[in-house]
């Protein structure tokens, strides 16, 4: 493309009035690119606040129901749902995964009664559940073994399915874990039920308030670099990338999210698939931690960043400022 010279080509031109940058816009952002991460915790009519994500809490299963009413009104699509499981019911192997009336099992039933219209993403993963943090089972050495934690995720996202879950979603980085998943979705008579692999998933810093949020952070011995991906490598992301498709991904994820919106590019254009990207507790905590310095304006950082998801090729993208977010989009 030749581009004429200045003054004829004066790219302010189209800059200089309101609607004419709204006309040029090339990417735009709406409540329905949202999903909204919520966090579970046990008994009624509870709210407890996370420290270190300030506005974002923990509900019990009644309460949580109001948030799904409320990104429902908010014309945000789908929320993904986190439990903060109570000490008692942790345990090496994290068997209150598969339990059928665990807090994940009784917030889906509660979401799909009484807002059916949005839809549950669950994630599939035993960290919630171990009394160790982490997602899989570990051998006498803390090595978390891969085929025998892959045979407990079918079973917990059998139990996410028959709850109720729209979209399974294993964030748990073990191999051939989306295959074994599909099968037994398809054999359990669950064909509708989606997967989003969180495919890239990187070993990150940025995710210490969600361990919080769950209560894993304390809990945890050593890091998870022998399953999550190392922060150095972008063509191993895309090597991921195809085998979960390959296996019966529905879409897929890049985790966490603006540090690696190099990642949600180049898996957008290899692959043509939808892309989501999640948009972490740490990164959360970042613009709140920037607001609260007075180093920037939260709403216009919120909005921003979440454009820039959507520039760099998300289909959609989860975010604890989703409720935030959809407010300032339908106010405008
Ligand atoms: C658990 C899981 C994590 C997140 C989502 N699912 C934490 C981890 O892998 O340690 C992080 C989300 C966030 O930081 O907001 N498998």
């Amino acid at each position: 493309m030749s581009q004429a010279a200045f003054p004829a080509t004066r790219l302010r031109r189209l800059r200089t009035a309101a609607w004419s940058r709204s006309l040029h816009a090339e990417t735009s952002l709406s409540p329905a690119d949202l999903i909204w991460p919520l966090f579970i915790v046990d008994g009624s009519d509870v709210e407890e606040p996370i420290a270190t994500m300030p506005g974002v809490s923990r509900w019990s299963v009644d309460r949580l129901v109001e948030r799904a009413q409320e990104a429902q009104a908010l014309g945000i699509p789908c929320v993904a749902l986190f439990p903060n499981t109570p000490a008692g019911l942790r345990s090496d192997d994290g068997r209150e995964a598969l339990n059928p009336d665990n807090l994940m099992c009784r917030a889906i039933r509660a979401i799909k009664a009484a807002v059916p219209g949005i839809g549950v993403l669950t994630d599939v993963a035993l960290d919630p559940y171990t009394a160790h943090g982490h997602d899989g089972l570990i051998d006498a050495a803390g090595y978390v073994l891969n085929d025998a934690t892959k045979a407990v995720l079918v079973e917990q996202a059998l139990n996410q399915a028959r709850a109720g879950a729209d979209i399974i979603a294993p964030s748990d980085m073990m191999d051939g874990r989306v295959a074994a998943i599909r099968a037994a979705l398809e054999d359990d008579g669950h064909p509708n039920v989606q997967i989003m692999a969180y495919a890239a998933k990187y070993a990150s810093a940025f995710y210490g308030p969600f361990r919080d949020a769950v209560g894993s952070r304390g809990r945890l011995t050593g890091d998870k670099k022998s399953y999550q991906m190392d922060p150095a490598n972008a063509e191993e992301a895309l090597r991921e990338v195809a085998l979960d498709l390959h296996e019966g991904a529905d879409s897929v994820m890049v985790k966490p999210g603006l540090a690696y919106l190099d990642i949600v590019r180049r898996v957008k254009e290899r692959f043509e698939v939808p892309v989501f990207a999640y948009a972490v507790s740490g990164e959360y905590a970042m613009i709140e931690a920037a607001a609260a310095a007075g180093a920037g304006d939260r709403d216009a950082l919120v909005l921003e960043t979440l454009l820039a998801f959507k520039r760099a090729g998300c289909t959609g993208v989860l975010s604890y400022h989703a409720p935030l977010a959809a407010r300032l989009l339908t106010a405008r």
